[in-house]
This record gives structure tokens, C-alpha cells and sequence, in this order.
């Protein structure tokens, strides 16, 4: 690989295609040149959830202007494109399909090398896209709809993991207990806005696995418990549980949320004692969540533990996150394929497989 180049990063696992172009220059941290997101939530919201077969079509009709887009804003055309990257799993095939596609398509087309990207090491190592990047090595905190994972990460591909769940995700938790309460979709952004006027100490909702000793997590009964609690006001109040007061609404949101977030937390505590490291990265939609950072930031403030993570709007499925994680493959000796265009995705990928880069 030249000492200076571009990748393109394309993201389309779920239902956001993002594109972005980042600059390599020698072993510096990759410069993010421009990225561009079309987020498909709107579509969804009719159907209370992603229908996959739409959210490959729209990828289609997206992914082209996106990337034209992303190369206008950078000031740049196709021909400065030396490596052309794209999430090859895991998430939904048809959707990774799209991505996949068109950029083999486009990496044929400018006869230059491609390269299919973990979705969930994109996530991993987006906080080095932020104004305060981490340094290897650090236990990462991933939490996304579909993974919530403890890591230990001692440099690219050198990912070994800690503690997962056994059934729902944290992002699944948000989600699914939003919808009960009929907050629509997606659940965890409205769940911890309708949180912040209630009050968390109000219903005893339980911390699945919090003293197991080991660092698994499992969220599926406390989605049965906002279930039961919420069905037993209703039924008192002589309600649908969507008719129930706001504030009672408000009240179960924050309990669900404190619930999710004392879990997380303590169960990011033990693996920095368990590791003996002294960083936290935290990655994935859940990440957003701002009770998960206050918390986090104050229980790691106590220990001396510095906690990254990725700028807001990078912590949701982006271009971005895919063409830094490529970079930082380059940089760290992984080839692209150069002659063969044939591709494959991988809707089920675990990222501790991934090989060492290099
Ligand atoms: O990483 P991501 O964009 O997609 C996956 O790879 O799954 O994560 C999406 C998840 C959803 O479950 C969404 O509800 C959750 O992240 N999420 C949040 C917040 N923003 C997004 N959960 C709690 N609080 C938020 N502010
Ligand atoms: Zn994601």
C-alpha cells in the first residue's frame, strides 16, 4: 500500500447506509474526509420495526447519491478512491448484499482492491474517529440492538471476549420495553427521553445476572417484568397500557433504564478489575444513552478508569465507523483482495474469529 490513500467505507447491515471517505497518511490516525448518512427510520415506523426487504430496496436507492455525496464533500472523485470497504456482516443478508455489490461493482469498475468489514469491530473502533481516541489496549463495552459484548481489546483483530448475552441485547431491552409501553420504534432513543421526567426509584424491576460473577448478561426477563408491571396498572386503572398516565409511563421508562444501565455498569466494572486495565470504550447505539454515560463516567471517575466514546452521532450504524476500521487494517498490515471480486457476507459473524491484521 502507498504511504498516502483513501477508503471508501460503505455501511448498509440494518436500516442506515452510510458512506464515508477517509484518508490514510503513514501510520497517523486516519482523517475522516466526509461521511453521509440516510437513515431509513421513518420508513420502519409503520411496521413497528425493520422489514428487511424494504430496508434492501432503499439501500439500493441510497447507497449511489450517499457516495456521490460523501465524494463532493471531500473534494475529491472517484479515481482518488485506492481501497473500497463495506460491512460484509453480520446484520440482515439482503441488506448486507447491497453494500456488498456495489462495492465490489465499484472496486472492479476503478480496478482497485476491496475489502469486507466486521460491522461490530467498526463500532469497536469508532471512538478513534473522536476528538479524544483511546490508546490500546482497553476493555470495550459494545452494546447495539442485536450484541451486547465485553471485549478485551489489545490492538486491531486482537479481540478477546469477556462476557456476553445469553439472550437480549441491551439495545433489544430498550426496544422491546419501549414498545410496550407504546413508544414505537426505534425503542431506546424514546424510552430514555420519556425517562428523564420519571422516576427511576419508582417500580423494582430486576438486574438480571448483576451477581452471577461472571461477565454474561441476560435481558430477557426484565422485558417480561416491564411487561407484567405495566399490565397490572393498566388493568387497575382500566386502561390500555398506552392510555396510562405519562407520568406513570415516565416512571416505568426510568425504572426500565436504571435497570439496563446498573447492569452495564457494574458488569463493565468487573471486566476492567478482571483485566487489570484502566480504559473503557464504549460503543454501539446504546452508547447514546445518556444515564449510561453519566453513570459510566462517574463510577470510572472513582477508580482513575478513562472512558471513550464515540462522538454522539457515530454511535448508531455509519459509514464512518466501516472506513476507519478498514484504515486502521490497512495500517496494521491486513491485505485487501485485489484480484477477486467474487463476494460472500455474513449475516452471523463472531467478531473473537476475526484474524490479527496482520
Ligand atoms: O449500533 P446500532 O445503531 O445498531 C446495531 O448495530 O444494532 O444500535 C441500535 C440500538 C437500538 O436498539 C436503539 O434503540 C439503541 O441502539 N439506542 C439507544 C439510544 N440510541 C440508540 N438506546 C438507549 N438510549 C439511546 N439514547
Ligand atoms: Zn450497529
Amino acid at each position: 500500500m502507498a504511504k498516502d490513500y483513501c477508503v471508501l467505507g460503505i455501511e448498509s447491515s440494518c436500516d442506515e447506509t452510510g458512506v464515508a471517505l477517509v484518508q490514510v497518511q503513514g501510520k497517523a490516525l486516519p482523517l475522516l474526509l466526509a461521511d453521509a448518512l440516510y437513515s431509513q427510520i421513518e420508513m420502519h415506523q409503520a411496521y413497528g420495526g425493520v422489514v428487511p426487504e424494504l430496508a434492501s430496496r432503499d439501500h439500493i436507492r441510497r447507497v449511489l447519491p450517499l457516495t456521490e455525496q460523501v465524494l463532493a464533500a471531500s473534494g475529491r472523485t472517484l479515481a482518488d478512491v485506492d481501497v473500497v470497504a463495506f460491512t460484509r456482516g453480520p446484520g440482515l443478508a439482503g441488506a448486507l448484499l447491497v453494500g456488498a455489490g456495489v462495492a465490489c461493482a465499484l472496486a472492479a469498475a476503478l480496478g482497485k482492491p476491496v475489502l469486507g468489514m466486521h460491522h461490530l469491530e467498526g463500532h469497536l473502533l469508532s471512538p478513534f474517529l473522536s476528538a479524544d481516541p483511546p490508546e490500546f489496549p482497553f476493555v470495550a463495552l459494545l452494546v447495539s440492538g442485536g450484541h451486547t459484548q465485553l471485549m478485551r481489546v489489545d490492538g486491531v483483530g486482537r479481540y478477546e471476549l469477556l462476557g456476553e448475552t445469553i439472550d437480549d441485547a441491551a439495545g433489544e431491552a430498550f426496544d422491546k420495553s419501549a414498545k410496550l409501553l407504546g413508544l414505537g420504534y426505534p425503542g431506546g432513543p424514546a424510552l430514555s427521553k420519556l425517562a428523564e421526567q420519571g422516576d427511576a426509584a419508582a417500580f423494582k424491576l430486576p438486574r438480571p445476572l448483576l451477581k452471577s460473577g461472571n461477565l454474561d448478561f441476560s435481558f430477557a426477563g426484565l422485558k417480561t417484568a416491564v411487561m407484567v408491571q405495566a399490565k397490572k396498572l393498566a388493568l387497575v386503572a382500566g386502561v390500555a397500557v398506552e392510555a396510562l398516565p405519562v407520568q406513570v409511563l415516565a416512571d416505568l421508562a426510568a425504572s426500565t433504564q436504571a435497570a439496563i444501565v446498573e447492569v452495564l455498569v457494574k458488569k463493565s466494572l468487573t471486566a476492567l478489575n478482571q483485566t487489570g486495565l484502566n480504559r473503557l470504550v464504549v460503543a454501539g447505539g446504546v452508547g447514546a444513552n445518556r444515564s449510561l454515560r453519566a453513570q459510566l463516567n462517574a463510577a470510572c471517575a472513582q477508580r482513575g478508569v478513562r472512558v471513550h466514546y464515540p462522538e454522539l452521532h457515530l454511535c448508531t450504524d455509519n459509514g464512518a465507523m466501516i472506513a476507519m476500521a478498514a484504515a486502521m487494517r490497512l495500517q496494521s498490515g491486513q491485505q485487501a483482495a485485489t484480484e477477486v471480486y467474487a463476494f460472500d457476507v455474513r449475516p452471523r459473524w463472531p467478531l473473537a474469529n476475526l484474524p490479527v491484521a496482520s
